[in-house]
């Protein structure tokens, strides 16, 4: 199957700097919603991907498909076509045309209808019929629509069969007055389409190429056309504008939230909860408010997530508590661990079972084994500890030199004291103690008493005091007549 995306149009409205169909949604650029349901639907077997009709924009859409198929090789297949200046969805799919295998029928979707179903496209697809080539039918998505207004009409005659489409700007009031729309997604017969797009005039109200004016050329031709809705709105609602980007980004969050909830997940308010990615979730996860979840995330059975928190591309075990405001990102965290609140784990923080990171802790590229804990104000960074570690507040591991990063080793059953310093590269010998305020810049033997730490002295000392403190003896006088004579 041939699949076109038309995304070359400017999208005035959104007042923006980037082309529409790169603002996103949920995190992603609207055109990789589509991108991967086209994939989806379209199947590994198929010689050629989807065709990405580009104008508007056109180098940074080419550069956004560079990339994302170099994160994801399926996006290798995208190919594109130019549409230099956007006279009309008929003349942007005209653009592709060159491409198009006749053999096989054409499904036209747009870049900035992002959340059309799979269910729905192959729903459509196979309405065309599947037979090879010209002879599929025509199929149209529609949708009935209280406020129909923007959108094209389908004209059907007194037996219910279209006849056409007609675009509001064309519409007579009578037309206007049809609830049933066209979504501009549809399947065609591609050989028949090379010949109704040529046909195409501009003699209409934008002065445009209506692609919907194939519709009139395909009932005169005798091919069948056939029409079909989506279960939802929101899968044929596109985005013009920011506020229509917004209500959309609410209606898959809440999506989103709802299937969570299905599966067995407490959302605390399904309406405050931002999945910008994948969120895969044991039973009895309960998520509290305002937590934004990035990238690809995990998180086992029975884990408590409390409020606003951020986790991106982790892996969160079984029954572990995040509370609020901690900030996750690249991390393992093992199963009854606790962490948080205000901390912090970066990239490379792996932590083992039941593992204790309290406030204003961060970790990053580290191991952390079973039982250990920092629970207030530290750093540790390039890392490896051991078990039942217990690293004191305000201690850091000074891993980097100015120029290059150093690794800390702290073995099974360390106590470190608070405020203290590993200038590493550094070794703590197993069920050594470090002294508070030690600054560590050679290994600790293990089981001994390690401090770095000037000697305590007391004296005999006059702490100074201020002399004006002296005159105020005076106690009557009135605070008024203060400094004047
Ligand atoms: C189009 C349909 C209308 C339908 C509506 C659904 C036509 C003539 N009209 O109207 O029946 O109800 O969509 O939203 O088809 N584009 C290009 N090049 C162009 C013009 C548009 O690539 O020259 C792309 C846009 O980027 C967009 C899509 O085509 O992705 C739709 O264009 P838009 O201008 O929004 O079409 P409408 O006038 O809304
Ligand atoms: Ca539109």
């Amino acid at each position: 199957m041939n699949i076109v995306i038309l995304a070359a149009g400017q999208g005035k409205r959104m007042k923006s700097a980037l082309p529409k169909v790169l603002q996103t949604l949920a995190g992603k650029p609207l055109l990789q919603h589509v991108l991967n349901t086209a994939l989806s639907i379209q199947g590994k077997g198929s010689k050629q991907g989807p065709i990405v009709v580009v104008g508007h924009g056109a180098a940074d859409v080419k550069e956004f498909l560079a990339n994302v198929s170099k994160a994801d090789p399926a996006f290798g297949k995208v190919s594109t076509a130019l549409q230099a200046e956007q006279k009309g969805t008929g003349h942007a799919l005209l653009q592709a045309l060159p491409k198009l295998d006749p053999q096989e029928p054409t499904l036209v979707l747009y870049g900035d209808v992002p959340l059309t179903s799979k269910k729905t496209l192959s729903k459509l697809v196979k309405l065309a019929d599947g037979v090879r080539g010209k002879d599929c039918a025509l199929a149209l998505l529609t949708q009935n629509l209280t406020n129909p207004s923007g959108y094209g009409r389908i004209v059907r005659d007194a037996d219910g069969s279209v006849q056409g489409i007609v675009e509001e700007k064309d519409a007579s009031l009578t037309q206007k007055a049809i609830k049933e729309i066209n979504t501009g997604i549809m399947v065609l017969p591609t050989g028949s389409l090379k010949k109704w797009l040529k046909a195409l005039r501009s003699s209409n109200a934008q002065g445009e190429y209506y692609l919907t004016d194939v519709i009139a050329m395909a009932v005169k031709d005798g091919v069948p056309i056939r029409t079909t809705q989506a279960d939802d709105e929101f899968e044929i609602v596109g985005v013009n504008s920011r506020d229509q980007l917004a209500v959309l980004e609410r209606v898959h969050q809440l999506n989103i939230a709802n299937q969570l909830m299905d599966a067995g997940v407490s959302l605390a308010d399904p309406a405050r909860i931002d999945v910008r990615g994948s969120l895969e979730c044991g039973t009895d996860v309960s998520i509290d408010v305002g937590c934004v979840f990035e990238g690809a995330v995990t998180v086992a059975a029975g884990t408590k997530i409390g409020p606003y928190c951020v986790i991106r591309n982790s892996v969160i075990g079984k029954g572990v508590t995040i509370h609020a405001y901690s900030h996750i990102d690249g991390a393992k965290v093992g199963q009854q661990s606790i962490i948080g609140p205000y901390a912090r784990l970066r990239p490379g923080a792996d932590l083992a079972n039941d593992v204790h990171i309290g406030n204003f802790v961060e970790v990053k590229n580290s191991k952390i084994a079973a039982n250990s804990k920092a629970n207030h104000l530290a750093y540790v960074g390039d890392s490896i500890v051991g078990s039942r570690v217990n690293i004191g507040a305000g201690t850091i591991t000074c891993n980097y030199d100015g120029v290059n990063k150093h690794q800390t080793i702290i073995e099974d059953d360390v106590f470190i004291g608070s405020d203290t310093q590993l200038v590493a590269p550094v070794r703590v010998g197993r069920g050594a103690t470090l002294g508070a305020g030690t600054t560590l810049t050679k290994d600790a033997p293990p089981n001994q008493l390690t401090v770095s730490r000037a000697k305590q002295i007391s004296l005999q000392w006059q702490r100074p005091v201020k002399k004006e403190k002296k005159i105020t003896a005076k106690k009557s006088a009135p605070k008024s007549a203060k400094g004047k004579k």
